[in-house]
């Protein structure tokens, strides 16, 4: 008997939730992979392409399990913001002393993870908040016009870490007073050689956002894409529905 074509409708898809989703770079890749995804984000993201919820990530997940609704989710994703590179004073952020003394939004938000049984990933940059690097991901394996590194930590599920492929070039722009060429654009700040917004959607591979600060905090949605297919084949290849 032929077996019945997976349906890509919302309702058969296992739902993903987005925390610190930003305008969602990372939700969206996960929504190719095949996830029906639900963010969540402190400030109003108006170009957020699915289901949202605007409020703080720790007390709406704490809500989420205290609630069993939690069981809705397969899998979670979470961006908690840097330590010292957000200047949100709202929230957790504000109840915790954000700015003024030592936040660790990742420790919390890991916390409550565990709780919930599920696998999840939490990504954070370079140099940043501490994270068991499990994966580390480059604009490069995925041809983009970003470097962008961003590292992964796994619970509850593992995955293989690709090979890092050698960088095609410079980041374009300038540093101590010189100008440098090269294939990749710098996706953060505003400065000199930086690139326009067009330019910054083009090498991230994001266009429903043109806001130059939701572009600057995302991950491609290559990145997410490749991490969701990957959790989907081990579930499948374990014979677990998602
Ligand atoms: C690094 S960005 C996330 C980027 C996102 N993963 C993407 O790929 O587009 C971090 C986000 O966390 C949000 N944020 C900061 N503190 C928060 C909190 N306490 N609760 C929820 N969101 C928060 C910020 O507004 C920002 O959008």
């Amino acid at each position: 008997m032929t077996q019945p074509t997976p349906t890509l409708r919302a309702a058969n898809r296992p739902r993903l939730l987005d925390l610190f989703s930003c305008a969602g770079g990372a939700g969206a890749g996960y929504a190719r992979a095949g996830f029906a995804v639900d963010g969540c984000d402190i400030v109003r993201r108006l170009n957020y392409p699915f289901p949202y919820h605007q409020g703080d990530a720790l007390t709406y997940l704490a809500r989420l399990i205290d609630t069993s609704e939690i069981r809705r989710y397969a899998f979670v994703h979470a961006s908690p913001p840097c330590q010292h590179g957000c200047a949100l004073t709202v929230g957790t952020n504000a109840s915790q002393g954000w700015g003024r003394t030592h936040v660790d939004l990742v420790a919390r938000t890991r916390a409550l993870l565990d709780k919930t049984s599920l696998p999840y990933v939490i990504e954070q940059p370079n140099g940043r908040a501490r994270i068991r690097r499990d994966l580390t991901l480059c604009g490069e394996m995925f041809g983009l016009g970003v470097i962008r590194h961003r590292n992964f930590e796994l619970g509850g599920w593992t995955m293989e870490q690709p090979a890092h492929v050698p960088h095609r070039g410079r980041v374009r722009g300038y540093r101590h007073g010189r100008f440098y060429d090269g294939p990749y654009v710098a996706a953060y700040g505003s400065g000199g050689g930086k690139p326009s917004v067009p330019e910054l959607q083009a090498a991230m591979g994001i266009g429903w956002t043109d806001v130059r600060e939701e572009l600057t905090e995302a991950i491609p949605p290559a990145y997410t894409e490749f991490i969701g297919r990957a959790h989907l084949a081990a579930l499948n290849s374990l014979g677990v529905a998602a």
